[in-house]
């Protein structure tokens, strides 16, 4: 097999540190302290629901306890947003006008806020109308930031009146907002502008708009947007296909949101069509590969609404961002973020955008409430992935990815402990960031649980239950507890419950004993080639022809290990592994590289970690190099050149892996 050139991993280039600060120092116009009762969002946590055992509320959603919002009290249900992008000064500067409901009369709107400069908060009691800066925002409000939580940033409370219909917070980002990269034009693919682009997911919406940031709420809203003038700008929104002429750009998202799909990306961008209802936003040089990689789209989204509803969101869109986007995807509604680790030139990657899709249903349609429930949004999407690929590309193709899936899932399982509380379906994140706690348990273990429901009840049972589920729970959110109820009530029957076995998946650790096995008919012959291979057939001498990414994928993960340096030399020689273009098999070669000091693949790694931020690939990489001193230290010289160049949710885990402290 010929593997493709790395030409689609732009070398990052290297940029000043810009440091990354989780406590955030006093901000203006503190009017008196915070309310104790309010002081930090985890001590809010509810009593029950700790790791091992259901949540003991008897109804209603779980509280949020990584938001200092109080939505049972007052709920933001529309935001006009209006920003100036200051890429000289790396901050957004605007406006966020709220509307609120207030449903018990109370005298304060609780916000959730982490690094933002508030400069000014007014009330408004009638429709502000399209221009938020009208006149009705015009008697200043009592405001007051509390103290700094770690991660959670700090509340904004501000004191409202009973006919309150619209605060209006005059505010600016700082340049270390987690959320937002900004991007040298440099560390972009056609090195001629900067980009700009955020990442909320699960809790930096926060960084950059003042909200009620907690998945439990839900808003539409209108922006309006001000770039340099020769960029695009494109949020998950109605978007605009064209530049404009004076980079003013007006967004409208007609659906209810959560905050953690609030996302804007700007850049010197271009959109070609892939077909009626969806297309690719990239840079100039990247949008024809990018269409071509994913020309298969509109077979998706008809293959997502056979299975499962109408797809209601309008249109379905793609941006392919630089490298440094810290994931593979990012499910913004209506323009998914995709990283360009995916552009294969053979398409082999596409699952990516096939669970992207899916999250329109699983996820934004119907949305996890809290991110202990973070498995409901992850292991539905990955499932749901798996069943379009088998739908565009069949059965074959989709068994690969459950066997690639199983291992993943022993594989984290084995990292965590079998016995970890982690390992649970339910988490119990109070206390943690959720952007670091969530690993590829919500994701296996969530889809191999929907897998074993259907293997218990047949598919077609199964397919019509989550029809249902999601026709009946549109722009809704959902807990853990409401869905095992929903489950109970409307899906098992006689002793399907018990054969499910629901308590061990999702308040249980490890692996349940009822599991599906995938089996993969495809991989059989890798199976086959391996066994020769152990038996002493040369790597020159294997039968590989027309192997997919999948089957390499499965072959390199079953190397025998070790592997002397002969036997590396061998297999690289005949298989070209360390300038394969493809990220994930590159990925799965430097693991190997680094577990048998392979140094001829070094430079490859260097260029690798250096030239993308993708959290996926950092983290197992970085982790191997972080096992031996030597590893170690030439992981610490790499990171010391990549580090500026990554987004801080990928900092901060790297950070983390080798103890960096700058
Ligand atoms: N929603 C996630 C990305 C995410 C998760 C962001 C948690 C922040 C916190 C997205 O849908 C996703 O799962 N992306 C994966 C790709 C997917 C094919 C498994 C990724 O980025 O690797
Ligand atoms: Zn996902």
């Amino acid at each position: 097999m010929k593997l493709p050139d790395l030409s689609s991993l732009t070398l990052l280039t290297l940029l000043g540190c810009i440091p990354w600060l989780f406590a955030c120092s006093s901000g203006s116009g503190q009017t008196r302290p915070a309310s104790p009762a309010t002081g930090s969002a985890a001590a809010q946590a509810p009593a029950s629901g700790t790791a091992g055992t259901p949540p003991a509320t008897p109804a209603g959603p779980q509280r949020d306890v990584h938001s200092f919002s109080h939505p049972d009290e007052v709920q933001v249900d529309h935001l006009q947003w209006t920003a100036t992008v200051d890429f000289n000064q790396r901050k957004l500067i605007g406006r966020a006008s709220l509307r609120i409901t207030n449903k018990t009369g109370a005298d304060r709107l609780w916000l959730d806020t982490r690094d933002l400069d508030i400069q000014k908060v007014t009330l408004g009691s009638g429709a502000s109308g399209n221009n938020p800066a009208s006149p009705a925002g015009n008697t200043e409000a009592l405001f007051t930031l509390g103290e700094p939580v770690e991660f959670l940033g700090r509340s904004l409370s501000i004191q409202i009146k009973p006919d309150t219909q619209w605060v209006h917070i005059d505010y600016s980002t700082r340049p270390e907002a987690a959320a937002l990269q900004w991007l040298d034009p440099e560390q972009t693919a056609s090195k001629t502008d900067p980009f700009l682009l955020t990442q909320s997911e699960a809790i930096l919406a926060r960084t950059w708009i003042p909200l009620q940031d907690t998945p439990g709420v839900r808003f539409t809203y209108d922006a309006t947007v001000r770039v340099p003038a020769k960029l695009m700008a494109v949020m998950s929104a109605e978007n605009p296909m064209k530049k404009s002429a004076d980079g003013v750009y007006r967004f409208r998202m007609p659906q209810r949101i959560p905050s953690y799909l609030m996302a804007l990306g700007v850049g010197n961008l271009e959109f070609r069509p892939l077909g009626p209802n969806s297309g690719v936003y990239a840079e100039p040089n990247v949008v024809e590969q990018a269409a071509w990689e994913f020309a298969d789209t509109p077979k998706m989204i008809a293959a997502a609404e056979k299975l499962y509803g109408p797809y209601r969101w309008g249109r379905y869109d793609l941006l392919v961002l630089p490298p440094s986007f810290p994931y593979g995807g990012m499910e913004n509604p209506r323009l998914t973020f995709v990283t360009p680790t995916v552009l294969a030139r053979d398409r082999s990657l596409v699952s990516l955008i096939a669970h992207e899709l899916a999250h329109s249903w699983s996820g934004n349609l119907v949305t996890n409430a809290t991110w202990n429930d973070f498995w409901l949004n992850e292991g539905f999407t990955d499932y749901f992935e798996r069943r379009i690929m088998e739908s565009l590309y069949g059965k074959e193709y989709a068994d690969m990815l459950w066997v690639l899936g199983r291992q993943d899932f022993e594989t984290i399982v084995t990292d965590l402990g079998p016995q970890s509380p982690d390992t649970h379906l339910f988490q119990n994140l109070a206390g943690r960031d959720p952007d670091f706690g969530m690993n590829d348990i919500a994701y296996e273990k969530g889809s191999f649980f929907l897998k074993t429901i259907e293997q218990v009840v047949g598919r077609e049972r199964f397919d019509k239950f989550l029809r249902t589920y999601f026709e009946s729970h549109l722009f809704q959110s959902m807990d853990t507890r409401g869905f095992l109820e929903y489950l109970n009530a409307n899906l098992l029957k006689g002793d399907e419950a018990s054969r499910v076995q629901i308590d061990a998946w999702v308040f249980g650790p490890g692996i349940p004993a009822n599991a599906y096995q995938p089996r993969a008919a495809a991989f059989d012959k890798v199976d086959q080639v391996l066994a020769a291979y152990k038996q002493g057939t040369a790597p020159a001498q294997l039968d590989t022809k027309g192997w997919s990414t999948q089957h390499w994928l499965h072959f390199l993960r079953n190397l025998p290990q070790p592997l002397d340096t002969q036997k590396m030399t061998d297999l690289d020689q005949a298989f070209h592994f360390t300038q394969s273009g493809n990220s994930e098999i590159l990925n799965e070669w430097l693991l190997k590289a680094i577990a048998n000091r392979y140094e001829p693949a070094y430079p490859a790694l260097e260029n690798f970690l250096t030239g993308m931020g993708r959290r996926k690939f950092l983290r197992p990489l970085y982790t191997a190099l972080a096992k031996t001193p030597d590893g170690m230290e030439m992981a610490l010289r790499i990171y010391r050149k990549a580090r500026p160049g990554y987004h801080s949710v990928s900092r901060g885990t790297v950070d983390e892996i080798l103890g960096w402290r700058g």
